[in-house]
């Protein structure tokens, strides 16, 4: 990997997203099962946890598994179900040794309890840490995040512990996935496709976009780092002008 000086001291994002999009056509375009696919695409993860960690990255949020791929081929689905399963029990130790927090997102009652015990063991055996947040978003939806936070508001309300006129949009960001940390300041997305997928609805309201055609296992940190050019040289607004901005940092 080679990143020239100036690159290196480019605004890094705080927290960056990722839809690991293209393991499938991977797999296809070398006529292999599409699980080898997902196998390629799990190395490509640890890529990726290796670049935060060495640009100083805080947090990273993958969506492995939306809620809506529990739809796909059965054998499919077990093959990923099998990669999980391996990636906890064979990952976390190496995890915990370098400093990362581990945390998932999602229904994760509707795995198996193989699978949800390791993930609450995971949790708990990094629990402490800070150098990077890791977020797995498996059996996630964005709608079902924003679903469950007016659930749990509806519930407070129909408690007395809060009246609905106090619901702002901080009462409702306090109730999301990953509400303690900062937004993600960057999106990307392999594999072509230019859209979102029900990811972190609410949470990329003002995160900057990029996409690219290379498919995720052949994701390296010379893309990832070609998105964070791109990244240090967009002007983020969140709504204001220029000209506000421009006074803002002004002394
Ligand atoms: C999308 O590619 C990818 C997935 C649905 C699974 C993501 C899983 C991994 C990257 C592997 C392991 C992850 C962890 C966290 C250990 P696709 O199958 O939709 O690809 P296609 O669009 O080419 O069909």
């Amino acid at each position: 990997m080679t990143a020239d000086p100036a690159s290196m001291e480019a605004p890094v994002p705080r927290h960056l997203a990722i839809i690991m999009d293209g393991n499938g056509r991977w797999a296809q375009r070398r006529r292999r099962p599409r699980a080898i696919g997902h196998r390629a695409g799990a190395r490509a993860v640890n890529r990726v946890i290796d670049f935060c960690l060495q640009r100083g990255i805080g947090a990273l949020t993958l969506f492995a598994f939306s809620s809506e791929n529990w739809g796909r081929p059965v054998e499919e689905v077990g093959a990923l179900m099998k990669l999980f399963l391996n990636a906890l029990e064979r990952e976390v130790d190496e995890l915990d040794r370098r400093g990362v927090r581990v945390r998932f997102i999602g229904e994760r009652a509707l795995f198996t309890d193989a699978i949800r015990d390791r993930m609450v063991a995971a949790e708990q055996q990094t629990a402490g840490h800070q150098r990077l947040h890791l977020s797995i978003a498996a059996s996630y939806g964005g709608r079902q995040d924003i679903a469950a936070a007016a659930r749990a508001l509806a519930a407070e309300v129909a408690a007395g512990r809060l009246r609905p006129e106090d619901i702002d949009e901080a009462a409702v960001a306090a109730r999301m996935a990953l509400a303690d940390l900062p937004a993600p300041d960057l999106f990307i997305r392999t594999g072509g496709d230019q859209r979102v997928s029900n990811f972190l609805l609410w949470q990329l309201a003002y995160t900057e976009l990029w996409f690219t055609e290379t498919l995720w296992p052949d994701v390296d940190a010379d893309v990832l780092q070609q998105a964070l050019d791109e990244y240090a040289g967009r002007e983020r607004r969140f709504g204001l002008t220029s000209a506000q901005l421009g006074a803002e940092a002004a002394p």
